[in-house]
Parts: structure tokens; sequence; C-alpha cells
């Protein structure tokens, strides 16, 4: 069977990179026991892919916090909050790549496809820069200008844009729900790391799965 043209590869970061979703999830829960609200990783799955801010707001509703403060305090919440995040930052480096990725990315970059990054993370530079992979992605999406958090197809969609390439002709990998919805919003091939994710084009279990040769051959059927 002829191979389809794959016009990029855009993948998200915290989760499918590095497992910095794990220092989200305890950074968050770390803020939300000094507001006496508590989370669990069931509920961390809401927020995998959210904004800060957006974030935030989720956890002041499960606590049902939501009018308890204003702005200024919220901000300083989501600040305290990523004063955590960077401290679990600071113990990043290139062994905490997750298997498979570099393998991965070697083979999409010797068929010459341009790679992305669809980071909502405003720290996305800082990991990439502890991972060392700075270098691997053509373009990434500059978080600080995305107007709306996953699952809006937004971030996607910069990412196909500043690589040139047709998002329908293009794959996104996510780790979380509202990635998966994001990148089926802006038309492109979902790829999804996780068995609880739905409405994938090509789920795998965790990244030491993901063989670019099979992504290939169920997008070539798709
Ligand atoms: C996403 C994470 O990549 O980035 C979310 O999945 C996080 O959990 C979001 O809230 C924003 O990250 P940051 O680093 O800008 O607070
Ligand atoms: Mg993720």
């Amino acid at each position: 069977m002829e191979n389809k043209r794959i016009e990029a590869v855009v993948f998200d970061l915290d989760g499918v990179i590095t497992d910095t979703a794990h220092f989200h999830y305890l950074a968050w829960k770390q803020l939300a026991q000094e507001l006496d609200i508590v989370i669990d990783e069931a509920f961390n799955e809401r927020l995998k892919g959210v904004s800060r801010m957006d974030s935030l707001e989720l956890i002041l509703q499960e606590g049902n916090r939501q009018n308890d403060f204003n702005q200024a305090e919220k901000e300083e919440m989501a600040a305290k909050k990523n004063a955590h995040y960077c401290e679990f930052l600071k113990e990043l480096t290139p062994d905490d790549v997750l298997p498979g990725i570099p393998e991965l990315i070697a083979a999409i970059q010797e068929e010459g496809i341009p790679i992305g990054l669809a980071s909502v993370s405003k720290n996305a530079g800082t990991v990439l820069k502890a991972l060392r992979l700075e270098e691997a992605f053509d373009y990434c999406a500059d978080a600080a200008k995305i107007r709306k958090s996953k699952p809006d197809p937004e971030i996607f969609l910069t990412a196909c844009g500043g690589l040139g390439a047709d998002p329908s002709r293009s794959i996104g990998i996510e780790d979380a729900q509202a990635g998966i919805e994001a990148i089926k919003g802006s038309g492109m091939f979902a790829v999804g790391v996780g068995e609880s994710l739905t409405k994938t084009d090509y789920k795998v279990a965790a990244t030491a799965e993901l063989n670019w040769e099979k992504m290939k051959a169920v997008y070539n059927r798709y």
C-alpha cells in the first residue's frame, strides 16, 4: 500500500515526553492542602492539558471555594503552585525522557518530517532544556500566546501553522483526554498514551509502545 503523506508530528509535553504530569499533580496537591481541599489522582485527570489558571478554578470548585478569592489572591495561589512545581523541575535530567520517545523522535527525523510541540505550559522551555531536547523540535507553539486551553484545538492548529503543515495530514500525540479532543478538533490524527483515553485514532498504554512503523500503518488505513 502506498504511504499517505505525513506533514508534521506534534507532541504534547507533560506526560508524553516526560512525566512532569506527576510533578504538576504533586504541586497542585500541596497548594490544595493549604486550602483544605482534597484532590486525588482521579481528579487530576481533569487538570491534564488545562492551563494554570483554569486548573486553579477547577480545584477551587472541587473544594466549593470558587467565590472565596479575588483575582489578585488567585494569581498569588497560582504563583505558589508554580513555585512548588519549579522545585520539582530542578530534579529533571535527560534520563527523565520517557521510554520510547528518543527512538520515536529519531525515526520521525530520519524521514525529514517536521516535529512540533503543543504544550500549554509556560514552563515548557525550561523542561525541554533540562531534558536537552530543545533541538528536537522544529516549532513550539508559544503557550503565552495561546488564548484557550485544550480541549480547544487552538494550540494544535498553531503548531501545525508554525510548521507549515496541513492538520488533516498531521499526527498529534497526547496523554490527556482534553488533548485528544483538541487534536480531533483540529482535524489531525490522534495518538493517545493511556488506557482510559477515548476518541483516539490509535492508542497505546505507555510511551514505550509508541512504535513509528505501527503508527504509520494505522495512519495509512485511516
Ligand atoms: C499542561 C499540563 O501541559 O500545562 C497542565 O498538562 C498544566 O497540568 C499546564 O496546568 C500549564 O502549565 P504551567 O507550567 O504553565 O503551569
Ligand atoms: Mg499531557
